[in-house]
C-alpha cells in the first residue's frame, strides 16, 4: 500500500532554482541561438528587436504565467491539468494539440541539434576552419544533404535526450539544468566579449541598437510574435508540464517573468555575440538559416584563436538545444505516464523513439528524398510550419482563453497567485482575455494566407 502511494505521488523539483533553471534551460535554445539572430538579420536588426519584446511583455509572460499557473494548481500533465479543471468539456484537446506539438518539434529539432553536434566535433579536430570560407555553404550543404551522417548524429543527440529524461525530474532534468544552464551564461559572455572586441566590431553593435523602422514591415511584425511563442515555449503544455512539479510555495507571476526575462537577455547577448563578428569581418547578416552553420565559421576563421572561440559556440548551441529538447520530451512522456500508467523509462524510451524516427524524413528530405513535398514544403519544412505557425500560436490562443474566459476570474487569479486589486492582476486578465486573443488570431490569420500584408 504504502509504495503504491509512493509509486503514485508525483515527482517534484528540488529547489527553486533547480525550477527555475530548467524553465529557463526549456526556453533557451535554437530559437534563441540559431533563429533568433538570422530572423533578426532577415528583417532589419533593432526595430525587429523592438517588436519582438513588445510581443514577450504583452503575450508571452502572461501566457507563461498561465501554463504555470494550470500546471501547479493541478499537478498534471499537458491534458489531465485542462480535464481536472473543467471536466466533460473540450478544452482538454488544447493539451493534444501541444502533445502533438511536441512530437512535430522535437522530431526536427533532434535533427538541427544533431548538426550543432557534428560541428562541436568538426570544430574540435580542426577540418570545419580547413574548410575555405569560400565553400562553407557548399560543406554545410553537402553535410545535410547525406542520407547517413545527420541521421547519426541525430540518432546520438536523441539517445542523451532520452537517457536524461529516463532519470526523472530531480536526477535528470534538474540536475542537467543545474549544470549546463550556468555553463552556457559563462559560455556565451566569453563569446560577446570575444565579439564586441573585435575590430570593426561597432557596426555589428549598432546593427542591433539603433533601429531603422523602416525596414519593418507587417511581416516581420508576424514573424516577432510566432517567435516569442517559439522562444518561450509557450503554447505547447511545456510549462503547464514543468509547472506542475513546482511546489506550493513558489511565486508563480515573478518565476514567469524572471524565465521570460532570462530568455530574452539570451536571445541579445546571442545576436551580440554575432553581430558584431559579422559585421567586423564584412559578411551578410541577413543569410537565413545558414547564418551559424555558414557565415559563422567564415567568420571564425578569420578570428584570432578561431578554432578555440568555435568549439566553445557550438558547444553551446549543443547545450541549449539539449535542455529545450528534455522540457520538449517531457509533454507527451508526462502525458502517457498519466494516461496508460506506464513507468518513466518505458514511456521516454517508446516516445523518444518513435519521435526519432518521426525525424529521419525530415532529415532525409533536405537531401536525399527532396524532390518529396508536402503543399509545395519539403518534409522538414512542412512539419515546422504545421507545429510552429499553427499547433503553436493555436495552444497559446486556447491557453489564454482557457485561462482569461473559461476558468473565471476569481479562479485564474487564484491559481496564478496574483490579486484582483492589484495593476498586474488587472494586466494579465486583460491580456489573456484581449490583447493576446486578439493578436495571435490576426498572426495565424496571416499565417494562413487570410489576411495579406
Ligand atoms: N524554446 C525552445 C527554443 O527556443 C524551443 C521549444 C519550443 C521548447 C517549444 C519547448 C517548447 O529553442
Amino acid at each position: 500500500m504504502s509504495q503504491g502511494l509512493e509509486q503514485q505521488a508525483r515527482e517534484q523539483w528540488k529547489t527553486r532554482t533547480g525550477f527555475m533553471l530548467a524553465s529557463m534551460g526549456s526556453a533557451i535554445g535554437l530559437g534563441n541561438i540559431w533563429k533568433f539572430p538570422y530572423i533578426t538579420g532577415e528583417n532589419g536588426g533593432a526595430a525587429f528587436i523592438i517588436v519582438y519584446l513588445i510581443c514577450i511583455a504583452l503575450i508571452g509572460i502572461p501566457i507563461m504565467l498561465a501554463e504555470f499557473a494550470v500546471g501547479r494548481n493541478t499537478q498534471k500533465d499537458a491534458v489531465g491539468s485542462f480535464r481536472e479543471l473543467t471536466p466533460g468539456k473540450p478544452w482538454f484537446i488544447t493539451g493534444i494539440f501541444g502533445v502533438a506539438a511536441a512530437f512535430l518539434i522535437l522530431s526536427f529539432y533532434g535533427v538541427v541539434a544533431g548538426w550543432a553536434l557534428s560541428y562541436t566535433t568538426k570544430a574540435m579536430s580542426g577540418d570545419l576552419l580547413a574548410i575555405p570560407a569560400d565553400q562553407m555553404g557548399d560543406a554545410f550543404g553537402g553535410f545535410i544533404g547525406n542520407a547517413l551522417s545527420p541521421i547519426l548524429w541525430q540518432t546520438l543527440f536523441m539517445a542523451i535526450v532520452i537517457i536524461v529524461v529516463v532519470r526523472g525530474i530531480k536526477e535528470g532534468i534538474e540536475k542537467w539544468n543545474k549544470i549546463l544552464m550556468p555553463t552556457l551564461a559563462v559560455l556565451l559572455v566569453i563569446l560577446v566579449i570575444r565579439a564586441v572586441t573585435l575590430p570593426g566590431a561597432g557596426e555589428g553593435v549598432s546593427f542591433l541598437l539603433s533601429p531603422d523602422f523602416s525596414a519593418l514591415n507587417a511581416n516581420a511584425i508576424l514573424v516577432a510574435l510566432g517567435h516569442a511563442f517559439f522562444s518561450l515555449s509557450l503554447g505547447m503544455g511545456t510549462m503547464i508540464t514543468y509547472g506542475s512539479y513546482v511546489p506550493k510555495n513558489v511565486n508563480l507571476p515573478t518565476a514567469a517573468t524572471g524565465v521570460s526575462l532570462a530568455d530574452t537577455g539570451f536571445a541579445l547577448l546571442a545576436g551580440l555575440a554575432i553581430f558584431p563578428a559579422v559585421f567586423a569581418f564584412g559578411m551578410d547578416p541577413g543569410a537565413g538559416p545558414g547564418l551559424i552553420f555558414v557565415t559563422l565559421p567564415a567568420v571564425f576563421e578569420m578570428m584570432p584563436f578561431g578554432q578555440f572561440f568555435s568549439v566553445l559556440f557550438f558547444l553551446l548551441i549543443s547545450m541549449a538545444a539539449l535542455t529545450s529538447a528534455i522540457s520538449i520530451l517531457e509533454v507527451p512522456v508526462a502525458y502517457f505516464m498519466r494516461k496508460f500508467e506506464w513507468t518513466r523509462k518505458k514511456a521516454t524510451w517508446i516516445i523518444g523513439t518513435i519521435i526519432f524516427l518521426f525525424g529521419i524524413p525530415s532529415s532525409l528530405s533536405l537531401g536525399a528524398w527532396g524532390g518529396f513535398t508536402i503543399f509545395g514544403l519539403g518534409f522538414f519544412d512542412a512539419v515546422d510550419y504545421l507545429a510552429s505557425n499553427i499547433l503553436l500560436p493555436l495552444g497559446g490562443l486556447l491557453t489564454a482563453l482557457f485561462v482569461g474566459w473559461a476558468l473565471g476570474k476569481q479562479k485564474s487569479l487564484e491559481i496564478g497567485g496574483l490579486s484582483e486589486a492589484s495593476v498586474w492582476g488587472k494586466l494579465w486578465i486583460l491580456s489573456l482575455r484581449f490583447v493576446a486573443p486578439v493578436l495571435i488570431l490576426l498572426v495565424m490569420a496571416s499565417v494562413l494566407g487570410f489576411l495579406t500584408f
